[in-house]
């Protein structure tokens, strides 16, 4: 056959396959074949470059070439939605159009898709361009990135042109999945989709899990495309076109109903009067859905109503969108507050002039850091838009107006407010790299005790703050040594509260290995990761301290759901001499850094009621936990301090001030030779003595 005709013949054939794919998910043949037929199509390609055409299948995988964005006019008016936000007034927008209408008309109820807004043009049944909304009357021409999506038909049986509108989008999970993957993280799916678009490079858009829906099409004027939306995009649908198959269509005839379920079996369709109910039912289902829906468009259905109703300057008069997220709300830049967290990272907060936003107050909405605020262009005493992110977390999204006293933008001051040791920039973000500074050492105690890690219930932040303040609590260990008792006589301390403190303080002690892990803080020991390293037999700390010491961050990367960042992140904090020395006196204090295995498992009572303390070092006990262990396998605990409760002081080789205090408090001590003797003869040595 002659190239170029072999080379027409593969192309549409392969678009067909496409088609039947990425569309309707119907393939007809197997991968390899198709793979077969798209290389023998590139090869012809390359031999033949004048007949590859624009839209040949073979554009599918992007070029490696930079391509640019002119911008190009629309050819039909690429106007946005009016909006409101509650489900009782959408449903009363849509009566009163109805009623403006006469003659039972229909409206449909499709998903506002939150992506990113596409126009594709064809001409001759070629996609011509895809052109960004822009500012509605001109976008950005990204079609060499819009032929990589599957889902887009390059060529459809329509000679005549054609507008099409759609929204291009990716779905939750492959956003999870592919962000990942990236050097720079976007912040959710639509701004990756947005910024799939504008890839100067189309091979890396050709990557991206892109997909697309579309919801109006512009048939020549005068032509007969129906004269109902459903027509119109039942006609798209059989042009190759991705449509929503969630759909509602409400109409007070009947037979119109009838025709809607004929053309669309898997809408909805009811009486007008349902669309309330179906509103309020597909917000609380959005969560459901693969993809981010911010929202419903209602439409007028009968497209001569539509022409007659008209257009505002900026909207449709037929058509609305239901919003399910609360407005943005207005408020002032009152001040930015410096916060530093227990590895030293500095986060900005903005702290508002408290509005009411979707349900709450907010008062004040993080701004991330340094580039964050420069992107806003935020200084203090600007007016900003704020509003909730995923529903919850307040975030600024635009000064409105810059204030006129203070013209500047906010810069993090250079030295940490709270120790003024000098911030140093790392990556994106702001550090304090000073171990000793206060807002570091109280973050990391608060981060410890609380509900996640260690769980100790009566030291919340109130009280850390103030031991932080009377000097009495600076590191972690001190939590074990400090002698609560100090407390009695301090306001707000009364005997009960003590005695929860302790009490919480002893608990904790049980914690088992892969919270103490976790609740030691180390920037990217998370619980999950925690978990994740027992799991793969770094059940010991020093099994992972003999890793670090060792450099292996690859021992760390071999666990599942470490990655090398976090590996290495593993060696540096395990290898750090203040670490390793926050490790040695938690271990001492009891804190279990062994995952509890068969080690852990009771053996009887015999020390039940005993307090042991343990000083010096062992011979059979290397690392002194191990005695530790031996002792709580038997009913005792093991507390750090000698004092008037403690019953029995284990002395090794070089005890120290520990054992002179134990003698001064008639406690028993009891050598390592005598320890062994009674750990095997259990019940009968605990009333010798
Ligand atoms: S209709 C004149 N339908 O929402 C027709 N828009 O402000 C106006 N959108 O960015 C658009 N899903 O890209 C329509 N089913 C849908 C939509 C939808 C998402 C986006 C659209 C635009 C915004 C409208």
């Amino acid at each position: 056959m002659d190239p170029r005709k072999r080379m027409e013949v593969l192309a549409a054939e392969l678009l067909r396959h496409q088609h039947l794919y990425y569309v309707l998910a119907r393939p007809e043949i197997s991968d390899a074949e198709y793979d077969r037929r798209l290389d023998e199509l590139v090869q012809l390609e390359e031999r033949y470059p004048q007949y590859a055409g624009p839209n040949s299948p073979s554009r599918r995988v992007g070029s490696d070439l930079d391509g640019s964005f002119p911008e190009r006019p629309h050819a039909v008016p690429v106007l946005s939605l009016d909006k409101l936000y509650e489900a009782r007034e959408a449903a009363q927008w849509l009566r009163k159009t109805a009623a403006a209408c006469g003659n039972d008309p229909g409206f449909t109820v499709e998903e506002k898709i939150d992506g990113a807004s596409i126009v594709l043009y064809y001409e001759r049944g070629e996609l011509q361009h895809a052109l960004t909304r822009g500012n509605g009357l001109a976008g950005s021409d990204v079609s060499d990135n819009v032929r990589t999506i599957r889902q887009v038909p390059l060529r459809i049986a329509e000679a005549g042109s054609l507008a099409v509108r759609g929204e291009i989008y990716i779905t939750r999970d492959d956003f999870a999945r592919f962000n990942a993957g990236l050097p720079e993280k976007y912040a959710n799916p639509r701004n990756l989709a947005a910024g799939s678009l504008r890839n100067l490079k189309s091979s890396l858009t050709a990557r991206v899990p892109l997909n697309i829906f579309v919801y109006e099409g512009f048939f020549p004027m005068g032509e007969n495309s129906g004269r109902d939306h459903l027509e119109v995009l039942a006609r798209l649908r059989d042009l190759g076109f991705r449509i929503n198959p969630r759909l509602g269509f409400f109409c007070d005839s009947e037979p119109r109903r009838r025709k809607a379920q004929e053309l669309f079996p898997g809408a909805v369709s009811a009486p007008l009067a349902g669309v309330e109910d179906y509103l309020l039912r597909l917000g609380t289902a959005r969560a459901g859905v693969a993809y981010d829906v911010d929202g419903l468009v209602l439409k007028l259905a009968d497209l001569e109503m539509r022409q007659e109703l008209g257009f505002t300057a900026h909207h449709p008069r037929w058509a609305m969108a239901y919003k399910f997220e609360a407005p943005q709300a207005r408020s002032e830049l009152l001040d930015v507050l410096v916060q530093v967290g227990r590895n030293g990272r500095v986060t900005p907060v903005a702290l508002l002039r408290p509005v009411r936003l979707s349900g709450s107050t907010v008062t004040r909405a993080t701004l991330h850091n340094q580039d964050t605020i420069d992107m806003l262009e935020l200084g203090i005493g600007d007016q900003v838009a704020i509003s909730k992110r995923g529903d919850v977390i307040p975030a600024v999204d635009e000064v409105l107006e810059k204030s006129e006293a203070n013209p500047s933008v906010y810069r993090l001051p250079e030295r940490c407010p709270f120790c003024a040791s000098r911030l140093v920039r790392d990556g994106a973000h702001h550090f304090c790299r000073n171990g000793s500074c206060p807002e570091r050492q109280r973050r990391a105690l608060s981060y410890f005790c609380a509900r996640e890690q260690m769980d100790i219930e009566s030291l919340g932040e109130k009280t850390i703050a103030f031991l932080y303040g009377k000097g009495w609590l600076r590191t972690i260990p001190d939590i074990y040594c400090f002698d609560y008792a100090r407390l009695e006589g301090e306001e707000g301390f009364k005997e009960r509260k003590i005695a929860r403190i302790r009490a919480g303080v002893e608990k904790s002690r049980e914690q088992p290995f892969a919270r103490v892990l976790a609740a030691l803080g180390f920037e990217g020991l998370a619980a999950a990761v925690a978990a994740a390293l027992i799991a793969h037999g770094f059940d010991d700390v020093d099994k992972i301290i003999a890793g670090a010491a060792r450099g292996d961050w690859e021992a760390f990367a071999a666990v599942e759901g470490i990655g090398e960042v976090t590996a290495r992140q593993l060696v540096d904090h395990f290898t750090a001499a203040a670490n390793l020395e926050l490790i040695a006196r938690l271990r001492d204090a009891g804190l279990r850094f062994r995952a509890e295995g068969p080690s852990a498992e009771r053996i009887d009572d015999s020390f039940a009621g005993q307090v042991w303390v343990i000083t010096g070092s062992f011979e059979s006990f290397n690392p002194r936990s191990l005695a530790a262990d031996e002792i709580r396998r038997r009913g005792g605990r093991v507390a750090e301090n000698v004092t008037a409760r403690t019953t029995h002081l284990l002395a090794g080789a070089s005890p120290g001030s520990k054992l002179a205090k134990a003698e001064k408090l008639k406690v028993q001590v009891i050598s390592e030779s005598g320890f062994l003797e009674r750990l095997q003869s259990g019940k009968q040595s605990n009333n010798g003595g």
